[in-house]
């Protein structure tokens, strides 16, 4: 058996191969929602608040493509992390966090059962490449399905949505396979945080 190390080495390995495919599917004679800056090494904190802010009007048009609702409320929501910041096990992307109103209780502790059924949590993503070059990255999206839908990832559905609006997959529907790896991973979280990792302590707000 596989130690849970080891595991969480091959997710990422998984993570990041999805992400190639991604970047390479972009076409480059129709770049989407990119720009340059001057000293990517530099963005981080208010420089990294600065690259999203620019970002954000058409990263959301990317993804409200999707017609899913999540696209187009999430921006309104809390959001738990101060500035954007570069999450290893999300593909190396500077990433935001945020959470509705059900999900509330995301940040401080998650009660003994869990975020309630109704609780939607979101991650969106940007990259910033060697040369400066900003890129819209995928949405990922965690819903809390009600007891049934699937009692081992504890009733989370995980959905991908792509720069562009696209599907990449969602649990219990379209490329269930293609998102297994996304339930393996948070499933090291353990039961006791309800799947989850929350922002990292030095990035919350
Ligand atoms: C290799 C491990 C790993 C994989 C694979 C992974 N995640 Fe995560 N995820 C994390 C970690 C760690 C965090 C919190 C810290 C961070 O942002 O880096 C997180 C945070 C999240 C959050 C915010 C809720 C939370 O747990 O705090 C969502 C939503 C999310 N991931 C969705 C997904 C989806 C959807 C997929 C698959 C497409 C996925 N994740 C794949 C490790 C992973």
């Amino acid at each position: 058996m596989l130690g849970s190390t080891m595991r969480l080495a091959l997710t990422v390995a998984a993570w990041a191969g999805a992400a190639a495919a991604q970047e390479t599917a972009d076409d480059p004679l129709h770049p989407r929602s990119h720009f340059r800056v001057e000293h990517p090494a530099e963005v981080q904190g208010a420089q990294a608040e600065e690259v999203y802010e620019r970002l954000l009007p058409n990263m959301t048009a990317g993804y409200r493509l999707s017609d899913l609702a999540v696209a187009r409320d999430y921006v309104r929501w809390r959001r738990f992390n101060a500035t954007p910041y570069l999450s290893a096990t999300h593909g190396s992307r500077y990433v935001n966090n945020y959470a509705n109103g059900v999900a509330r209780d995301y940040g401080a502790d998650v009660p003994p059962g869990g975020l309630p059924v109704g609780s939607v949590l979101v991650k969106d993503a940007f990259t910033v490449t060697e040369d400066g070059m900003v890129f819209s990255g995928p949405l990922a999206v965690m819903e809390k399905m009600p007891a049934g839908f699937d009692k081992a990832a504890r009733n989370w559905k995980y959905v991908q949505i792509m720069p562009d609006g696209s599907l990449f997959g969602e649990t219990g529907g379209e490329n269930d396979a293609g998102m297994r790896f996304c339930v393996e991973c948070h499933a090291l979280a353990g039961d006791e945080a309800d799947h989850l990792y929350f922002v990292p302590p030095q990035h919350r707000n």
